[in-house]
């Protein structure tokens, strides 16, 4: 077999716990076809020997779906954040460069605390509220078209690739990021969700909201899901307007 001796160099930055310094580690692990970041990992962690021969810790990562949904693996990965589990290895080039998020605190090794994401979503009230203690019945229907752009919105995974991107989006910065600007998006446009359009704006307008995006559109470049970003974005500074008129005019716009 043509690739029986081939092997692929890995080079990860590690770091033991959340406040250790970080350093770089060198592996070889035997080549196999159709292998991906995830599954290079998982051979370090079946046998966690260093390229100079030493034993060693496995290497740390998150995961959880393995098919680019849950968000949870992704990585710096040849200087460019995207998911460890849809990364093949035949299309990187060799060192292949593994390295943590940057604007997420590091955990471990390869993982990162994305909770900043998660508190954001709160912030914004990126939900719809219903009461589950009895049957709602049917809700209202959306209009088809709204729909389908609606439906490429809520394909956003958490994933963080957008906030790495962002040069606004830091650990100085309160700033929310796209990916919850967006969902402010998503669900100021469902016909129940719409109900609290008012309380979302009240949030994307004040700290860390709309003012402190700086339009640099790195992030609908790096969103693997391809969402619409910067028209969100667009959009809401559009209905940030309009709900500072209402504001203004003290309209009975929050009952
Ligand atoms: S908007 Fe795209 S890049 Fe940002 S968190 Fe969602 S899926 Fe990831
Ligand atoms: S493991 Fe879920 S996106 Fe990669």
């Amino acid at each position: 077999m043509a690739d029986e001796n081939k092997t692929i160099k890995l080079i990860i930055q590690r770091q033991d716990e959340p406040e250790a310094a970080p350093y770089e580690e060198e592996f070889d692990i035997p080549y196999r076809n159709n292998m991906n970041v995830i599954s290079a990992l998982m051979e370090i962690r079946r046998n966690p020997v260093n390229a100079k021969g030493e034993q060693t810790t496995p290497v740390f990562w998150d995961m959880g779906c393995l098919e680019e949904v849950c968000g949870a693996c992704s990585m710096v990965i040849n200087g460019e954040a995207q998911q460890s589990c849809t990364a093949l290895i035949d299309q990187l080039e060799q060192p292949v460069k593994l390295e943590p998020m940057k604007t997420f605190p590091v955990m471990r090794d390869l993982a990162v605390d994305r909770s900043r994401m998660f508190d954001s979503l709160k912030q914004v009230k990126a939900w719809v509220p219903i009461d589950g203690t009895y049957d709602l019945g049917e809700g209202p229907r959306m209009a088809e078209s709204k729909r389908q752009w609606a439906y490429e919105l809520s394909k956003c995974m958490t994933c963080g690739v957008c906030l790495e991107a962002c040069p606004n989006v830091n650990s100085n910065s309160e700033f929310i990021g796209p990916a919850a600007l967006s969902q402010v998006r998503l669900f100021n446009s469902h016909p129940t969700g719409e109900f609290h359009k008012a309380e979302r704006m009240d949030a994307v307008t004040g700290e860390g909201g709309l003012q402190q995006c700086g339009n640099s559109q790195n992030c609908v470049e790096a969103c693997p899901k391809g969402i619409p970003l910067t028209t969100s974005i667009a959009a809401l500074n559009r209905e940030a307007t309009v709900h500072s008129f209402k504001e203004f005019f003290g309209s009975d716009y929050h009952n």
